[in-house]
């Protein structure tokens, strides 16, 4: 049984297989048209916790790529110019720790949101790895994206090669470039600063700055080839899967184009 509405404002139960009678409320449509309105129901799937983080995130990460690739390709500083000019570095050092703030608060927010949030929430966190149905649709999904297969599954979550991706280069990649971003920070706030206490052991462990420095750089670069495919991937997937992709991480609504079985 379902409600449906008859005229504005009168609601009544009526069965399953009884056609639609909202054609009043739906413009020109046709039967086939209320028939495919009424099979295709949409899951609430990224709650506004992970929809905020995800675009704050993409936000703060794309101002470090930009800055984080200026301090390892240095401008000249030295201009004869205004006084203002030769603060220039200084600028993108400033942008480069305000978004690195603002991305470490957002993940640790994010990793409090895989506790308190819904079942999808927690996916970036946590593999599946002894399942061997999970790897089978891993290997599906590569296939797929190589257009190998005719027919793309359908996924309420991510889909499983999306998570293994999504799981490697932020969930992993991040906590590296937070830890390795923040004890190249204790450098500048000093001895006995809280980034020192808490992450001055990185230096010595990895052998010196210049060492830390190259990692750092070369994390950037692994984020970089993620988000390039990330975003090819979203967009290709909204136009070729059989579900919506880039407005689900807006609504957090996803909806399906069609019923077949998966
Ligand atoms: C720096 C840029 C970006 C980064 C680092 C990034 C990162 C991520 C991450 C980590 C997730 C998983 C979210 C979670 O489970 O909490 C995700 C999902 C998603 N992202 Fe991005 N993203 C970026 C840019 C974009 C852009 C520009 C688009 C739109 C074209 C986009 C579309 C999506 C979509 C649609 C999903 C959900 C995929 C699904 O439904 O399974 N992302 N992204
Ligand atoms: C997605 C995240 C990040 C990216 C892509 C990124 C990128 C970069 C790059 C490419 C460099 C230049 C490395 C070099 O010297 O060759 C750099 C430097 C640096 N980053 Fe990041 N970074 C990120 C996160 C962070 C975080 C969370 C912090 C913590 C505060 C941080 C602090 C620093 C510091 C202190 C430097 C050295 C600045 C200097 O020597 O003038 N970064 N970053």
């Amino acid at each position: 049984m379902n409600i449906q509405t008859r005229k504005p404002g009168a609601v009544a139960e009526v069965d399953e297989d009884t056609p639609l009678v909202t054609a009043v409320l739906t413009g020109d449509a046709t039967a086939e048209d209320l028939e495919s309105v009424r099979r295709h129901a949409s899951v609430y799937v990224y709650e506004t916790p992970v929809r905020l983080w995800h675009w704050i995130n993409a936000a703060a990460i794309l101002v470090l790529i930009v800055t984080g690739w200026l301090i390892a390709n240095p401008p000249p500083t030295m201009q004869i110019g205004e006084a203002a000019n030769q603060f220039v570095f200084g600028y993108i050092r400033f942008a480069h720790f305000a978004a690195a703030m603002i991305m470490t608060a957002g993940f640790f927010g994010r990793i409090y949101w895989a506790f308190m949030g819904n079942h999808h929430s927690k996916q970036m966190f946590r593999l599946p790895i002894l399942n061997r149905h999970w790897w089978s649709e891993v290997f599906f999904e590569i296939r797929w994206y190589l257009l190998l297969e005719k027919e793309p599954k359908k996924y309420i979550g991510h889909n499983p090669l999306a998570q293994l991706a999504m799981f490697f280069f932020m969930t992993l990649g991040l906590s590296f470039m937070i830890v390795s971003g923040f004890a190249l920070y204790a450098e500048g706030s000093g001895q006995g600063s809280l980034p020192d206490i808490l992450l001055g052991w990185v230096i010595p462990l990895v052998g010196s700055s210049q060492t830390l420095h190259g990692l750092h750089q070369l994390g950037m670069w692994a984020i970089v080839v993620f988000v390039m495919i990330h975003i090819y991937v979203a967009v290709r997937e909204d136009i070729m899967s059989r579900q919506s992709i880039v407005s689900t991480m807006i609504s957090g609504h996803r909806t399906f184009k069609d019923d077949r079985r998966d």
